[in-house]
């Protein structure tokens, strides 16, 4: 779906999710969202926020679980995702702290392994991800699955491709202070969501998104394995969109 501007696509995918927690609080269950980091999910979690204060949407049935997390990372630093999730939804929203699960990079070495399985064994635990927010590195990433993911991978840790740790250099304040690693949920556990929208903006974007729309599906670029996926909207702006 493309849209003239990226804050009318984000309101609406705004109101697609509000409506998904709303239709699960009627039936009493648990809404487990799959959350991304970013700019492009920003004006997403913003209107949330706002639906949230101006419009009484509550967030009490909602789990979350991040897609990914540098490694090894400080909760307390202003890169962490932790952080990121926190300043732009967390702490202006009703969710229950508990409810909250983001990758830790903090765990050691010898607990990485296992601190991987049981991330995927919680998700598994409620049900899968009912729905699953991306956005698309310039690698064909989604969450930190890199050139080279399997189909059928679980959370794990993985290594960053080059692209990747340049592209995040200017938020680290140079590319040597990029981890080189990071923890990430795997691509079956983003294609077991029974929903996904993956966001993109801007011209920077537009190549790797008509190959991950148009072309052959290849774990070389693993958003085209998202093809396979029978309800996933890519919900770009006209600047994204001009390859197609
Ligand atoms: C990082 C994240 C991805 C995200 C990508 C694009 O690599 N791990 O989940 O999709 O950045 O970021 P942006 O939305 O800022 O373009």
């Amino acid at each position: 779906v493309i849209f003239d501007s990226s804050l009318e696509a984000s309101k609406l995918v705004a109101q697609e999710i509000a409506n998904l927690i709303q239709l699960k609080q009627e039936l009493n269950e648990t809404c487990v969202l799959g959350l991304a980091t970013g700019s492009s999910p920003i004006k997403v979690y913003e209107e949330l926020v706002r639906l949230h204060k101006e419009e009484d949407l509550s967030f009490y049935n909602v789990v979350t679980f991040n897609l990914d997390e540098y490694y090894p990372m400080d909760k307390s630093n202003i890169q962490s995702y932790h952080y990121f999730m926190h300043e732009h939804l967390f702490n202006h929203i009703d969710i229950v702290p508990e409810n909250i699960n983001i990758p830790d990079g903090t765990v050691s070495n010898e607990e990485l392994h296992q601190y991987c399985i049981d991330y995927e064994m919680k998700i598994k635990a409620y049900g899968g991800l009912d729905f699953q927010l991306l956005g698309i590195g310039r690698t064909g990433h989604i969450g930190f699955n890199e050139p080279g993911s399997h189909l059928n991978s679980g959370t794990r840790s993985i290594t960053l491709d080059h692209i990747t740790r340049v592209d995040a250099a200017s938020a680290f304040l140079g590319i040597d202070n990029v981890p080189r690693k990071a923890i990430t949920m795997g691509i079956g556990t983003i294609k077991n969501a029974k929903r996904i929208v993956l966001l993109a903006w801007g011209n920077n974007k537009a190549g790797i998104l008509q190959k991950s729309i148009e072309g052959e599906i290849t774990g070389n670029i693993p958003a085209t394995y998202l093809q396979e996926h029978n309800n996933t909207t890519f919900v770009l702006d006209s600047e994204a969109a001009q390859e197609l």
